[in-house]
C-alpha cells in the first residue's frame, strides 16, 4: 500500500493548480454571471458538476464564455474541474443513459460536461462519491478505470476523488495502481478538520480540497478565539478559516455569491497566520468536546 503514489500526472503540462476553487453549486440562474463575477474578481479554478440537480454547469460554461470574449482570462489560465454524479446523487435530468454500463456513463457524462463547459479537455475530473458511504466498490473500480480511460485520451489532465472516508481510500489503494491527483471532501472541524484524510493525503502528495469550510463549521466562526484573531490580524473570522485551511495544506473552496466576499476569500491569501494559531485553530473545537 505504501508504494500507492500519486502517478497520475499527465503527459500534457496541466494548468497550474490554483490556491482558490471557486465553487458553482447552488447558484442556478445566477451561475452565468456569478461565474463570470468570480474570474473578473481573480478566481481562477472553477469546479462545478454535471448533476443538474445541484449545479448548472451549461451556466457555468456560459459564464466562461462572456469572460472569453471580454478578454478577462483564457482558456490555458483556467483551471476547470467537474465531476461524474451517480444516477443516485442525480434527478431526472441526468446527463448518460442509465441503461448503459457505468463505464459509459463515464464517457457519455465527460462529453457532456465538456459540451456544457465548452472546451475539450478539463483540468480535473472528479468522482462526486462513492457508491456506497461505507466500502470502495465493484461500481466504484470500474468508475475509477473510466475516469482513468478519460484521462489517458486527454479529455482530463487530473483524477480525484470525493466524500471519501480513510476507509474508502485505503480500500481503493488497494485495488487500483494509481491514486488521486484530488480528494475533494467536507470539512469538519469538530472533526480535526477531517484530519486523518488530510494526513493520507499529505503523505501521498494527494492534494486535498476542502468545502462547506465556512458553513460546516459555524461554530469556529463564532468562537471568541477567532474573534480576537481576526480582529488582531485585521481580518474577518471568515479569512481567518481560509487562511488557516490553507496553511494546514487544504485548498480552499468557496461558493460565495457575494462581490465583497469574493474579494475577501480571494485577500485571505495574504494573511499569515503564526504557527502557535494555526495550531490553535486546529483543535479549537476539536479539544473542547
Ligand atoms: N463534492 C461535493 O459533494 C460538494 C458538496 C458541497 C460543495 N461542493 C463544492 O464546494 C463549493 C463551495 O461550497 P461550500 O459549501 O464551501 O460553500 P457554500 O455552501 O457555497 O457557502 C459559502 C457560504 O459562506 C458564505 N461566505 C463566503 N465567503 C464569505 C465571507 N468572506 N464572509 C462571510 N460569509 C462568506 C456565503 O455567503 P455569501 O454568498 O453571502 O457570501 C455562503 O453562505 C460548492 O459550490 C461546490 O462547488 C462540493
Amino acid at each position: 500500500m505504501e508504494s500507492w503514489q500519486n502517478n497520475a500526472m499527465p503527459t500534457t503540462q496541466p494548468s497550474p493548480i490554483p490556491d482558490f476553487l471557486y465553487g458553482t453549486a447552488w447558484k442556478e440562474e445566477n451561475t452565468a454571471i456569478l461565474t463570470e463575477l468570480a474570474l473578473r474578481t481573480g478566481f481562477r479554478g472553477i469546479d462545478t458538476a454535471n448533476q443538474r440537480r445541484h449545479y448548472f454547469e451549461a451556466g457555468v460554461g456560459q459564464g466562461l464564455a462572456v469572460a472569453y470574449r471580454a478578454g478577462v482570462v483564457r482558456r490555458e489560465d483556467l483551471f476547470l474541474q467537474t465531476k461524474f454524479t451517480y444516477q443516485r446523487g442525480q434527478d431526472h435530468r441526468l446527463p448518460y443513459d442509465p441503461a448503459a454500463r457505468l463505464s459509459l456513463q463515464v464517457t457519455q457524462s465527460m462529453s457532456s460536461s465538456l459540451e456544457h463547459l465548452g472546451t475539450d479537455y478539463v483540468d480535473s475530473y472528479i468522482l462526486h462519491g462513492p457508491s456506497s458511504s461505507f466500502d470502495w466498490t465493484d461500481a466504484d473500480a470500474e468508475v475509477w478505470e473510466a475516469m482513468r480511460s478519460e484521462r489517458d485520451a486527454g479529455r482530463t489532465l487530473l483524477l480525484g476523488v470525493s466524500n471519501v472516508s480513510l476507509r474508502h481510500l485505503e480500500q481503493m489503494a488497494r485495488i487500483h495502481n494509481e491514486a488521486p491527483a484530488f480528494v475533494q471532501n467536507r470539512c469538519f472541524a469538530r472533526l480535526g478538520w477531517d484530519r486523518e484524510v488530510r494526513i493520507f493525503c499529505q503523505k501521498r502528495k494527494i492534494v486535498y480540497q476542502g468545502f462547506s469550510l465556512l458553513t460546516a463549521n459555524i461554530e469556529v466562526l463564532r468562537h471568541p478565539a477567532i474573534a480576537g484573531i481576526a480582529s488582531q490580524a485585521h481580518a474577518t473570522p471568515a479569512q481567518v478559516v481560509f487562511a488557516f485551511s490553507r496553511a494546514v495544506g487544504i485548498l480552499p473552496m468557496t461558493g460565495t455569491s457575494d462581490a465583497e466576499h469574493m474579494r475577501q476569500d480571494l485577500a485571505s491569501r495574504d494573511l499569515a497566520l503564526s504557527p502557535d494559531v494555526v495550531r490553535s485553530i486546529e483543535y479549537l473545537v476539536a479539544t473542547e468536546r
